[in-house]
């Protein structure tokens, strides 16, 4: 289906012409005064430059031809020459009821769907979850659904930091502890263990020790840097080890993702890039593109328009090893080879910036994509606490993935309970569902680069811009139409006729906006504007809510459209939390 902007743009541009001007001029936005109109063009003002003419001659002579059309109901030209405009109600009707029998409510599907890979999570084994993983899987979910939804081929996955220094690190220290294992025996031969020596706590209480030990005691960091090297170049005991590490670790990643429903297609990770490191590297010297400076491996990646120092992208340290800038790279041959994607999207910290700038030059550079191949980096700025500072728990730690769940829920529990006259078995349930809304809406509201302050009070609210209250608004409207079929009546009969009051007509515009948000806010990888979107339609529907008694209609035919408008209302946001990555109670 069309846009309702487009097909207002269409008439606009008819009368344009029909005018005597350039149809370019024709240009519709939502209204900044909607006390006056609810569309405008402002298009005379910029015409009436080209036309030598007042730009309100100019918006005169377009209204002249607008009010013939029957797609508004006002068609007013206004000095100093802006033309304000009323969708008439039949039509806005008639666009709602087209929506509403449309399976995708409106939404078409990209007829050359793109085939997209989204690179986001980026959790590190063996590490806890923690906040700073938070947004990357809630922001990188609700892209990869809002590219699904729009037709496209999206693949989400987790990039494991399975790789790096932190599993020399966990073997290191395992080897302090307990050097008997089979695994430090060179001269083993046999098969290895099936079970982990350590269960997933275990590994949690030993990395950070490991972490604290190397950065005061510069023997064992050189232990440990030894031991990736030898990982990496495949020794078998170490090997065993890291699968070891990888199966119990992944085992309560997954746990922990699906808690947030978060998904992902594919579990691979840096180590899945070593085998490409070779190759990869003898392209990049025999073509010229990398060179060794002071014994590193090194790719200049500046560019002439550059204003600040983007200094070489290095492949290979001096004494061999490889880097984040290494696998990041080999991760792009390897998905280039397996996929060849239009585009990879990585969701990642913004302070990762200038890393991708080196890893997406260079590819582009040394050509390990095609040019047309778009590289895309979302940013996301930190979640900080009240005080501004980054969320921490109440005594100062780094705040772990779980407690925070754990201390929403418990949030969402009292007060879901505290509305309750009777007992009620799925009140569990319900603040799990209602406190990962509150999570993820609090965080995908914010414009994804913006830093933003974790509230939990705010968040939590039934009130005001949060996921409790949109949730909140849903549910009104599922308990309405259960009403209504208790009643002996079918929802999904008869349709929507024009508006009655003002109110009722506001709901309605906004609804009709649907298909105008959806495509732009994947476009610009902005599940914010889902957010403003949802947040004003709830609001309309919260005061059409209020000044209209539904049940009670004497009219049957009204009442019949009041419910299909309901049900188009529920659909539509519905739809739009689970592009976000939540879902809506049955009550609360
Ligand atoms: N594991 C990394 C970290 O915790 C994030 C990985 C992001 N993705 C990537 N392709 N580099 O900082």
């Amino acid at each position: 289906m069309k846009r309702i902007m487009e097909l207002m743009e269409d008439a606009v541009k008819e009368a344009f012409t029909k005018a005597g001007y350039e149809e370019k001029f024709a240009r519709v936005n939502v209204s900044n005064r909607p006390d006056l109109c609810e569309y405008q063009c402002n298009g005379a003002m910029a015409a009436a430059k080209t036309y030598k003419k007042a730009p309100i001659m100019i918006a005169n002579d377009v209204v002249a031809f607008l009010k013939e059309n029957e797609l508004f109901s006002m068609a007013e030209a206004v000095n100093p020459g802006f033309i304000n405009l009323k969708i008439a109600p039949a039509f806005l009707t008639k666009f709602l009821n087209e929506m509403q029998a449309d399976e995708n409510l409106s939404i078409e599907k990209e007829k050359a769907p793109k085939t997209i890979i989204i690179d986001y999570g980026g959790p590190n084994v063996a590490k806890p979850l923690h906040v700073g993983h938070l947004r990357s899987a809630i922001i990188g979910e609700s892209i990869k659904r809002m590219g699904r939804f729009l037709g496209h081929k999206v693949i989400g996955d987790v990039h494991l930091g399975d790789w790096g220094l932190q599993m020399g690190l966990i073997i290191t220290e395992l080897k302090k502890r307990s050097p008997e294992l089979v695994y430090f025996d060179d001269s083993f031969e046999g098969d290895y263990p099936e079970e982990a020596p350590f269960t997933v706590s275990e590994l949690e209480e030993i990395y950070p020790a490991a972490s604290a030990k190397s950065k005061e005691d510069e023997a064992y960091k050189n232990e440990a840097l030894e031991a990736t090297l030898q990982l990496q170049q495949g020794k078998r005991g170490y090997r065993a080890l890291w699968n070891h590490i990888m199966k119990v670790s992944v085992e309560d990643l997954k746990k922990n993702y699906s808690k947030l429903h978060v998904d992902f297609d594919l579990w691979m990770g840096e180590s899945d890039a070593d085998r490409y490191i070779p190759d990869m590297v003898d392209y990049l010297k025999k073509n010229n593109y990398a060179y060794v400076d002071q014994g590193a491996l090194v790719v200049d990646v500046k560019e002439e328009s550059d204003t600040k120092e983007i200094p070489p992208c290095m492949i290979l340290k001096s004494d061999g090893a490889s880097l984040y800038n290494t696998t990041d790279l080999a991760t792009i041959v390897q998905r280039e080879e397996d996929y060849h994607p239009d585009e990879i999207i990585y969701v990642v910290d913004k302070r990762q910036e200038l890393h991708f700038v080196q890893v997406f030059r260079c590819a582009k550079k040394a050509k390990m994509v095609e040019e047309k191949t778009a590289l895309s980096f979302v940013g996301f700025g930190t979640m900080n606490g009240k005080d501004g500072k980054p969320f921490k728990t109440r005594e100062g730690g780094v705040m772990r993935l779980e407690r925070l769940i754990a201390e929403i829920n418990d949030e969402m529990y009292k007060k879901i309970v505290e509305n309750r006259s009777v007992k009620d078995e799925n009140a569990q349930k319900t603040a799990e569902m209602v406190g990962l809304a509150a999570i993820k809406y609090g965080d995908l509201s914010n414009q994804a680069s913006k830093d933003y302050i974790f509230d939990v009070e705010r968040f939590t609210s039934f009130e005001g811009n949060t996921g409790p209250y949109i949730l909140y608004t849903i549910v009104r409207i599922k308990s309405i139409l259960e009403k209504y079929m208790q009643e002996g009546k079918n929802p999904n009969e008869g349709t929507i006729l024009e508006a009655v009051n003002d109110s009722e007509k506001n709901l309605m515009l906004e609804l009709s906006k649907f298909n105008s948000v959806i495509a732009p806010a994947f476009e610009e990888k902005a599940p914010h504007k889902i957010c403003s979107y949802i947040y004003d339609l709830a609001n309309a529907f919260n005061s059409f809510y209020h000044e209209t008694k539904i049940l009670s209609e004497s009219n049957e035919e009204q009442k019949k459209s009041w419910i299909r408008l309901l049900v188009l209302c529920r659909d539509v946001l519905e739809t739009c939390i689970d592009l976000l990555g939540f879902e809506a109670p049955e009550r609360m």
